[in-house]
């Protein structure tokens, strides 16, 4: 089981009726790459999934799967795999049969469909469940059987329209793991819909962030949390606290940036920012850049700004605060590990300070 592809899409689109489901997207999702499409409901992520299995025809572009146009090939005959979020099991099959039917549609030998279904059930960890009804068995499990079936025929590309989204939390997060452990070995290309941004940060490989039908930002998980494009990537992956300003000061690797509260940051130079004395900057700071002490206490940080506890909630690894600073703006302020810690109380004055380097600047108008 090592075929993998490339796929290219080339200005795909997408219109279902007057609602543009999908604009223009160009992307090449390369060979062994764990790829998913992160965006908010109705972004067009199944549309775009759906394309490139073959359920949907584009309006307009063209999909190519190792550089040949798959456009009029049906989906049967495009030897992709793909896994949905209803797992669609057959309910009167045991565990053995559902996985064992694309080999029987293929007519193999009896032999080799035991032996490939016995490999595929081994791969998800179901060994000893082929007899079951899928009735019989848990979310979690349906859901391997589900994955199981799409493995067993050896796709050369995996397509996964939000798997995990009917399990508990717990679950989760154990098949998350399972699919990568998976995705790895094979080496399979894998095509992945979801609008749980920590679900894509863990699997992904590289990520495609969607809005309303176009993709807005391409990279790895690293690159699209700590260097977002835009105001809407930033704010749709993690939490965000943005201000906006303008630069007052530039020093030789630093930009001083004054906000509309008043608050004046210290912002590293980066060569895709305007400079000059006056451009307009929205600056982001995420909740867990912040360290938090006493308003008297001396900081080391480059970057201070004082303000007033307005709420807390203690989450167990982490407390997250709520921080008014000047011109009545809240602040999201994250304090992991907070058992070696003494929380804060609601109404407590506090300094927050942190470096130049955790504030992420996005240029205006993009
Ligand atoms: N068969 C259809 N007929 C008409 N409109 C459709 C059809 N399928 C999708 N749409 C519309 O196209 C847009 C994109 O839908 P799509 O299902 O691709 O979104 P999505 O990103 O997968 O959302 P979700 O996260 O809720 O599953 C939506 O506005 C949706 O209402
Ligand atoms: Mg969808």
């Amino acid at each position: 089981m090592n075929k993998a592809s490339e796929v290219r899409l080339i200005n795909l689109g997408k219109k279902f009726g007057e609602v543009e489901a999908v604009k223009d997207v160009n992307l090449t999702i390369e060979r062994g790459d764990f790829f998913t499409f992160l965006g908010p409901s109705g972004c067009g992520k199944t549309t775009l999934l759906r394309m490139i299995a073959g359920f949907t025809r584009p309006d307009q572009g063209t999909i190519l799967f190792d550089g040949v146009e798959v456009n009029d090939i049906p989906p049967w005959k495009r030897d992709v795999g793909m896994v949905f979020q209803s797992y669609a099991l057959w309910p009167h099959l045991s565990v053995f049969e559902n996985v064992a039917f694309g080999l029987k549609e293929r007519n193999l030998p009896k032999a080799v469909v035991q032996e490939k279904t016995l490999r595929a059930l081994s791969m998800v960890n179901l060994e000893g469940l082929e007899r079951r009804r899928p009735s019989e068995l848990s979310g979690g499990q349906q859901q391997r059987v589900a994955l199981a079936r799409t493995l067993v025929i050896e796709p050369r590309l995996l397509l996964l329209d939000e798997p995990l989204s009917n399990l508990d939390a717990k679950l989760r997060i154990q098949m998350r793991q399972e699919l990568v452990r998976i995705q790895r070995d094979l080496g399979i290309t894998s095509i992945y819909v979801t609008h749980d941004q920590e679900e894509a940060l863990t699997l992904s490989t590289r990520i495609a962030v969607m809005s309303k039908g176009h993709v807005v930002q391409v990279g790895s998980p690293k690159e699209i949390y700590e260097n977002p494009k835009s105001q809407e990537v930033a704010d749709f992956v993690g939490t965000s606290n943005f201000f906006s300003g303008s630069v007052v000061e530039e020093l030789k690797d630093k930009l001083r940036v004054r906000t509309e509260e008043g608050v004046m940051l210290a912002v590293e130079r980066q060569p895709e920012l305007p400079l000059g004395i006056g451009s307009n900057l929205l600056l982001n700071i995420r909740p867990e850049s912040f360290r938090i002490s006493d308003a008297d206490e001396v900081s080391s940080g480059e970057n201070r700004v004082e303000g007033v506890v307005k709420t807390s909630a203690y989450l167990g690894s982490l407390v997250q605060y709520e921080v008014e600073v000047s011109g009545g703006k809240r602040v999201k302020v994250n304090l992991v590990n907070p058992r070696k810690k003494s929380l804060l109380r609601e109404g407590e004055r506090v300094s927050l300070t942190f470096s130049s380097e955790d504030v992420i600047a996005i240029p205006f108008g993009r």
